[in-house]
């Protein structure tokens, strides 16, 4: 499962943690990504543990959100070089 979120004060926003809580995602593997604006994955890596505590939590990908504009082809690669690094 793909996780992707914006940090909002160092952490997924509540809606996301609002889906986080309705859906067990124990036993799944779970692979976080995140826009922000300094705090890179914030607690928020923590936070899917405490939620998900058997879930494989795979590498994630996050990015400051303001720059994903300025380079959507560099993110592009970006992106893809993660995919590929994870084996997709
Ligand atoms: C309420 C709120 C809280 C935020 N808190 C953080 C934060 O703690 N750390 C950080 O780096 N960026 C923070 N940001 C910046 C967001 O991460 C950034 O706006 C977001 O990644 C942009 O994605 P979006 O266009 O999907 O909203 C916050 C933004 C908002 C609106």
């Amino acid at each position: 499962v793909f996780l992707g979120y914006p940090i909002w004060w160092g952490e997924q926003p509540m809606p996301v943690q609002t889906f986080m809580r309705d859906h067990n995602l124990n036993g799944k593997t779970v692979i976080p990504f995140a826009t922000h604006e300094g705090s890179g994955f914030g607690n928020s890596l923590s936070v899917l543990n405490e939620y998900y505590p058997r879930a494989t939590i795979r590498d994630g990908f996050q990015k400051r959100g303001t720059t994903v504009e300025d380079d959507l082809s560099g993110t592009q690669n970006e992106v893809n070089q993660w995919l590929q690094g994870l084996g997709y």
